[in-house]
């Protein structure tokens, strides 16, 4: 695991640009294309434009394909979609072609059906890893202050899930329902990547990070716990607890 830390949100944003557009680079080397599972949230937009504006992602962008880590039950229109997110602030500014975008019909009608589109596409287009999960080359993942990650909260019916990649996940705290990935894709990555900001995230990061006896782990500490590639970046707000004893 290696933790990157720098002073604040920006900087955060830069220097996971660059990594992302290393790991692009890399996996592009290697295999041709890179498999790319992004998040939604108020966190990663800058990336987003900050990797829209650098003329070298662009010129990766026709071998770039993009999933999504989770969403919202909304059409991809609607002000909370992490769809329309990424369309605004990466997919359209950085001219992705339609047949490298795969997002998620996160307003069907039959979410369960839906899954089960989704999780075909997939299994069809990402080499199987481990467990005979999708391997993507990354996936990008945020923080709630309730340690969740993806849409994988505390108490949730996600939590337990071992054989899909995709699922719907009721999830009370917000009486809402959510479309994530599980637990057995991020362990599956070959590299995960957490980008959290702001010190209202500090007490949670020292918990994942730091963990204290006896504490059971929130949902982000079993995902970084699975993977053995994975990133955290920090502005020094989200850092603020890592000197506690
Ligand atoms: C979502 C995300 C979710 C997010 C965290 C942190 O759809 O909300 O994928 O997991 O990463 O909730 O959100 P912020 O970046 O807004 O703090």
């Amino acid at each position: 695991m290696t933790i990157v830390v720098r002073p604040t949100a920006d900087d955060v944003a830069a220097i996971a640009a660059d990594e992302i557009m290393r790991t692009a680079e890399a996996a592009i080397e290697e295999r041709g294309a890179f498999h790319w599972a992004i998040s939604g949230g108020s966190t990663p937009g800058a990336i987003y434009q900050n990797l829209a504006a650098n003329v070298g992602f662009r010129g990766l962008v026709p071998v770039v394909h993009l999933y999504w880590v989770d969403d919202r039950t909304v059409p991809p229109t609607h002000v909370d979609s992490n769809v329309r997110l990424a369309m605004e602030t990466l997919i359209e500014p950085a001219r992705f072609a339609r047949d490298n975008v795969h997002p998620p019909i996160s307003d069907a009608a039959d979410l369960e059906a839906e899954t089960q589109r989704y999780e075909e596409i997939l299994r069809k287009r990402l080499p199987a890893g481990v467990n005979s999960m999708p391997c993507f080359d990354l996936i990008t993942l945020g923080l709630g202050g309730d340690g969740h990650t993806a849409s994988l909260f505390p108490d949730t019916s996600a939590l337990k899930e071992t054989k899909r990649a995709w699922v719907v996940n009721d999830v009370p705290q917000l009486r809402a329902r959510r479309l994530t990935l599980t637990f057995p894709v991020l362990s599956a990555a070959r590299s995960l990547a957490f980008v959290v900001t702001g010190s209202g995230k500090a007490c949670v990061v020292a918990d994942i990070l730091l963990p204290r006896p006896h504490t059971p782990p929130p949902p982000a500490a079993i995902a970084a716990q699975s993977n053995a590639n994975v990133t955290w970046f920090l502005d020094e707000g989200a850092a603020e607890e890592m000197g506690r004893t």
